[in-house]
This record gives structure tokens, C-alpha cells and sequence, in this order.
């Protein structure tokens, strides 16, 4: 037996066996190279733990602490925007877009950035929104704030002709640097890797919170340091009221002596499905919606508002320190369940109309936990959070355009 097919053997690929028969040498040899860049063991666990039921055992959850942005007095909100404004004009201060995703629930054929809306000021793709308010900050504090971009294999070659194409929106090139994020095979109900058209092994990218480890793989670390930032905002390339240079932020975690920090809003309903910040044995952490027991979720405090209310809205500031000791961390994966065509073992293509395989994917808040504290600043939803994540209805294209129209009028200063 060779040692392809031995490994296979081991960890149970009987169709990938069967499958590598009928292809030809070359088709062959670019298998046996991808699957020997696989960590089986890996998989195998990831696998296993699909079996097992996710049960909520954190006993020891409180309420994180916040602060207001809307509370603060002008004294207050000076003194952290002074704080900030040094730091951004001081050229410490860089942006990090995560457009690694595969926007499945929009529908977009195309990176989500391609992503075009019709707002009162004109069409605008979600990639340009980011650029405008680069540039605005940019004007107001006399930077040149270094942009980086987080793709995956699957959609970075069409991110960079698209920017290409558009010439970056007009943004200084070399302040602009992508990086590609990991990926992680996909795996069936049997736990069998799951060929694609290309009669490849199918990977699919593991997650926003793949974003540590490419950061200093893609050598976006050094890049930094070498341009003397000190703090890095990430976020998402789907909120187009995402406030992505806000001094009060920065200010706010130099002078809590933080080195994470995160913008929350209210929570709207108990069942509103989105994470929510809290502490879990004294250490900040975001809990899924999916994983917060509903007497939980509903719990009120005295003033009426929600206790598990600070809902995370992917808008979260790093110091470079943490991001390098992120570097090397191995976050758990979640499982998600979806929907994927395959090759069957006889080269035959089947097409799915339900879910069929798992995808794993890790996410950025996870690392939170690993920090004794860290900043929450509350902002209001209006002001910073109109995401599109579906084809249509809530966190649609529509109710992002009427967010978006609303806060950015003709006329007002943008
Ligand atoms: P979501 O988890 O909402 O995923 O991503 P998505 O790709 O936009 O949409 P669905 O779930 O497939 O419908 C939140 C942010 O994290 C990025 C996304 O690009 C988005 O900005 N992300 C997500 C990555 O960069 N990589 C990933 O692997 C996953």
C-alpha cells in the first residue's frame, strides 16, 4: 500500500481512495498534494466534536461593565478624543478590513466588498464606503491611516482585480496591503472530505477568527511595526455605518490601560441573534446568541434594561501587543452546517438542496477571554450599525440604505 493510501486508511477515506483511482496522473498527483498538506488529526477531531451536543456550562456569567458614549459629559469625551486624535495623527493607528467571507446568506456572486448600494450620494460599493471614511478621517486629522485587507483563497484574486479596477477608490496604494486568511476542509455527515468540481479536496475559510494567525503569516505584524503603528481597528466589510477611526475609542483603552477594546449597542430583544458581551469567570467574552439559555437572555435589571445587553457589533480596537501574542494561539473551531455540491467518488457531480456538510470556522472574539479586561464603549445603533447580511428583510441591502440615508444626509458634513 502506498502512503497516501495508507494515510486514508487510517483516518477512514474510503471515497477518497476510490475517487483517486479514477483520475488521471496529473489530476492525481495535485490530490496527493493537497491531502498530504492535510492534518488529518485535526480533522478527525473537529469531526467528532460535531457529534457532540454544545451544552451552556458557563456557571459563573456576569454583565460586563461599559462605558456610555452618549453619557459621557464634553469634558469627558474631550479628554478621551484628545488622547485619540495624538494617536491617529501621530500616524500609531491602522485599519483592518475582514472581507474573508463568503456572504452566503446575501447571495452576492462576488466578494461582499463588490457589493453595490444605491444610497441618496450616489451608488457605492461596500469596499468604497471603507475608503470614504479612510479618507475623511484622513482629511480631519492629516493622516495617511494604513488600510489592510483580510481575504480568503476563494475570493482574493477577484478583491484584487475589483480594487485594481477601481484604483482603489483613489486611495494611496501603498498604503494598502491584503492578506490571505487559512482554510479548513469541509467534511460530510460521515466524516469524509468532500470533493469539489475541481476535483479537489473542498477548504473553505476557517473563520474571522483565522485572522491572528494570517496576520502573522501574511506578515502584516512587521508591516506595522515597521510603519510605527501602535493600534489596530478591525472590522467587518458589512456595516456601512461601521465607525472605523473614532478617537473616543482609542482614547477610551489608553486611559482604562487596556489593550482590547470593542464598541457594544443595546440589544433590541432578548432574541435578537447576535452575540452579547459579558464576563465569564471574571475574563470578557462575547456569548452567541445560539449559546445564551433564553431565562438568561431575558433577564432584566432594574432599570429595565437587558442584562446580557451589550450586543457585539464587530468593531474592535488591538494593541499590537496582543495581536502578536495572538499569532500563535489556536482558537476552538464552531461548526457550522451548509449546503455543498460534490463529486462523488465516481466523479459524478451532485447537487444539494440542503445542508450536507461542516464547515468550521473560528471566531475573532474568542481570544477576548484570554485577557483579564478590556474596554466596551456603547454607541448608539444608528450611529454605527447597519449591517448587510441577508438577500432581504432585516440586515438587508434596504434596511441598510435607509440607515445609511439617514445618517449621512445631502448637505451634512459626512
Ligand atoms: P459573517 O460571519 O457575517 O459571514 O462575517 P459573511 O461571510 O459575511 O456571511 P455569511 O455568514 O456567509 O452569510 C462577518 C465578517 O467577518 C468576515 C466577513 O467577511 C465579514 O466581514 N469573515 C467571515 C472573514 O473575513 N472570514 C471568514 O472566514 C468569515
Amino acid at each position: 500500500m502506498d502512503e497516501i493510501t495508507e494515510l486514508l486508511e487510517k483516518y477512514n477515506q474510503k471515497k477518497l481512495i476510490k475517487f483517486l483511482n479514477i483520475l488521471n496522473e496529473e489530476e492525481k498527483r495535485n490530490l496527493e498534494k493537497q491531502i498530504k498538506n492535510i492534518n488529518f488529526e485535526q480533522m478527525m477531531e473537529l469531526y467528532n466534536a460535531t457529534k457532540k451536543q454544545v451544552t451552556f456550562e458557563e456557571k459563573n456569567i456576569e454583565h460586563v461593565e461599559y462605558t456610555d458614549k452618549s453619557k459621557l459629559t464634553k469634558e469627558e469625551k474631550n479628554e478621551l478624543d484628545k488622547i485619540g486624535e495624538e494617536i491617529i495623527k501621530n500616524g500609531k493607528y491602522a485599519v483592518v478590513t475582514m472581507a474573508g467571507g463568503q456572504g452566503t446568506r446575501l447571495g452576492h456572486s462576488g466578494p461582499k466588498g463588490t457589493f453595490e448600494i444605491n444610497v441618496n450620494s450616489g451608488k457605492k460599493y461596500l469596499f468604497q464606503i471603507i475608503v470614504e471614511a479612510l479618507q475623511r478621517a484622513n482629511k480631519k486629522y492629516n493622516s495617511n491611516i494604513p488600510w489592510y485587507i483580510m481575504t480568503s483563497r476563494e475570493n482574493n484574486k477577484d478583491t484584487v482585480d475589483f480594487l485594481e479596477k477601481h484604483n482603489y477608490f483613489g486611495y494611496d496604494k501603498n498604503s494598502i496591503k491584503l492578506f490571505i486568511q487559512g482554510e479548513l476542509p469541509l467534511v460530510d455527515t460521515n466524516g469524509n472530505l468532500v470533493i469539489g468540481k475541481d476535483k479537489k479536496i473542498k477548504e473553505a475559510a476557517d473563520g474571522n477568527g483565522g485572522i491572528y494567525e494570517a496576520m502573522a503569516k501574511g506578515h502584516i505584524l512587521e508591516d506595522m511595526e515597521k510603519r510605527g503603528i501602535e493600534w489596530i481597528f478591525v472590522g467587518g466589510i458589512d456595516n456601512v455605518l461601521l465607525n472605523i477611526v473614532d478617537p473616543t475609542l482609542v482614547g477610551l483603552i489608553i486611559k482604562e490601560n487596556n489593550l482590547i477594546a470593542s464598541k457594544s449597542i443595546v440589544k433590541r430583544e432578548p432574541k435578537e441573534k447576535a452575540g452579547v458581551f459579558c464576563k465569564v469567570n471574571g475574563k470578557p467574552k462575547v456569548i452567541e446568541y445560539t449559546e445564551l439559555p433564553d431565562e438568561l437572555a431575558e433577564q432584566v435589571k432594574e432599570d429595565g434594561e437587558l442584562v446580557f445587553g451589550e450586543l457585539n457589533i464587530l468593531s474592535h480596537l488591538y494593541n499590537i501587543k496582543v495581536l502578536k501574542d495572538l499569532a500563535e494561539v489556536k482558537l476552538k473551531y464552531h461548526t457550522a452546517f451548509k449546503k455543498s455540491d460534490y463529486l462523488d467518488e465516481n466523479g459524478n457531480y451532485i447537487e444539494v438542496n440542503e445542508p450536507n456538510v461542516y464547515k468550521f470556522e473560528a471566531f475573532i472574539f474568542d481570544a477576548f477571554e484570554r485577557y483579564e479586561n478590556m474596554s466596551i464603549l456603547r454607541v448608539k445603533r444608528e450611529d454605527e450599525f447597519a449591517p448587510i447580511k441577508n438577500k432581504e428583510g432585516v440586515d438587508s441591502p434596504e434596511t441598510a440604505i435607509k440607515l445609511y440615508n439617514e445618517k449621512f444626509k445631502i448637505g451634512s458634513e459626512l
